[in-house]
């Protein structure tokens, strides 16, 4: 390679390449372990017209080196679905570029602005003109800081070395698969559940088996429903509460009789808990601070949502101290450290105090009793009041047929006709339902389901 410097010299002999696997001779690209595997993409190469079968082990040509317009993604690149809140973000973007008066409750983001002391720091930071690589698990204070916040949050006292700042709650999310599942291994995942969590487990190679949740249980994973979903094979459990789409919260009691599922079985628990400051009754209990928990749990966390900070992409997630080495380790060969401005804004956000986040809540609570009492009021709408975070997903399908096959078709009608952004049910894997974000203005929402009620009231004539 051109300009590449010298390689150190190896002490250790080299050993020999392992064994092919049968029909397949060493030396031929792809055979390697550390090599990427011949994709169905790549292999559809050799299905081009004039494109040998088979070569002599060791040569290549331009085609094998992917030096062609027909280069493909991978099978399991090509597998990932984009995600259906960016694309309908997007159309709420075009259509008011166009000058359409959208109400968007589609976006799953604070309506609020970020604390002002976190712009000061980062408008300080950025100053001073020292913009450099920090630690790729964060800026130590930050670390302290995070792990003083989340042993608030969670009652558990973590210490800076079980913290790593990620690139918001998602890549804690995507690190903690890859630190605690092997391939093929098996996860449990309620469903349904947000859009991201299959597409980020699968392509680490692992296996989601979904655990069916009820709406008249609202919307929770039980012991049962855990139990019947394991196998020999599982090796984590994901819970999201409050969650996102349906705003359920566990009870302590029934996250203890989660964790005793989690324990007998030796599982690990990611516990996704970015929605931890917006439970509307009683106060958020995290799964890891219950007897024996702590050292089986990946707490996921972050500022997007607590602090209207969404697009500063500041993540904390707390491990027991090995996993939080091995995930540090990774991060410091993928993505390094999340933006130094991001950081000492976090800092900042930290340092100022919960009056910033309290604010939101006392909002949110306002608006969910604003949206049941609208969706109540629609013929043929059912909803489980949410407990938490800043959704409704109410169930719609009594409005479905003629035109309306389901949530999506909905979505489309509610988006063209009635200029209102929703999130299709089918995206969270319960296609009877729609998610509307409450993180709008009042009037916005009031607007979005006076809209949405004239929509469904055409269609239950049409339905009859
Ligand atoms: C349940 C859940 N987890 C994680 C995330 C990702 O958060 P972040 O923006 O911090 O990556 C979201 C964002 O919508 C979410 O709803």
């Amino acid at each position: 390679m051109l300009g590449a410097p010298a390689r150190p010299q190896r002490r250790r002999a080299w050993r020999p390449s392992p064994a092919p696997p049968p029909g397949r001779s060493a030396g031929v690209r792809g055979d390697h372990p550390l090599r990427p595997r011949p994709t169905a993409a790549r292999a559809s190469v050799a299905a081009i017209p004039g494109a040998p079968d088979e070569r002599p082990p060791g040569v290549t040509t331009p085609r094998d080196r992917g030096i062609v317009a027909a280069m493909q993604p991978s099978r399991r690149s090509a597998a990932v679905p984009p995600s259906v809140t960016f694309a309908i973000d997007n159309r709420v973007t075009e259509l008011r570029s166009q000058g359409a008066d959208v109400v968007g409750l589609g976006a799953g983001q604070p309506d609020f602005l970020t604390p002002p002391e976190a712009i000061e720091a980062a408008r300080a930071f950025i100053a001073e003109g020292r913009v450099l690589y920090t630690p790729a698990a964060g800026l130590p204070a930050l670390r302290e800081a995070a792990a003083a916040h989340l042993s608030r949050i969670c009652e558990v006292p973590y210490e800076a070395s079980q913290l790593v700042v990620t690139n918001g709650a998602k890549e804690g999310l995507s690190l903690a698969f890859t630190a605690v599942c092997d391939p093929g291994d098996e996860v449990v995942l309620p469903q349904p559940s947000w859009v991201s969590y299959v597409p980020m487990a699968e392509v680490v190679g692992l296996k989601v088996v979904h655990a069916p949740t009820d709406a008249d249980n609202g919307f929770k994973l039980t012991a049962e429903g855990l139990e019947a979903a394991c196998s020999e094979r599982t090796r984590a459990v994901l819970l999201n509460s409050p969650s996102n789409p349906t705003g359920s919260v566990h009870t302590p009691a029934e996250l203890a009789e989660l964790a005793e599922v989690i324990v007998a079985r030796d599982l690990t628990l990611i516990s996704d808990e970015i929605y931890w400051c917006y439970v509307f009754e009683g106060r958020h209990v995290s799964p890891a601070s219950l007897p024996g928990m702590a050292e089986r749990t990946v707490v996921i966390n972050g500022l997007s949502k607590s602090h209207a900070m969404t697009g500063w992409r500041i993540g904390f997630l707390a491990a027991p101290a090995p996993v939080a080495a091995a995930i540090a380790s990774i991060k410091s060969h993928t993505s390094s450290n999340i933006a130094a401005p991001s950081q000492h804004a976090a800092l900042a956000a930290l340092a100022a105090g919960s009056a910033h986040t309290e604010h939101m809540a006392a909002a949110f609570r306002r608006r969910r009793d604003l949206a049941v009492a609208a969706l109540d009021a629609m013929p043929g709408v059912e909803l489980v009041p949410p407990q938490g975070a800043f959704y409704v997903f109410p169930r719609v399908d009594a409005l479905y047929g003629g035109s309306i096959g389901g949530s999506i078709e909905l979505c489309q009608q509610l988006l063209d006709q009635e200029l209102l952004a929703a999130v299709p049910g089918a995206a969270f894997g319960e296609d009877r339902c729609i998610r509307l974000s409450i993180a709008a203005a009042d009037e916005q929402i009031s607007e979005g389901l006076a809209r949405m009620a004239r929509c469904l009231g055409q269609l239950t004539e049409q339905v009859g």
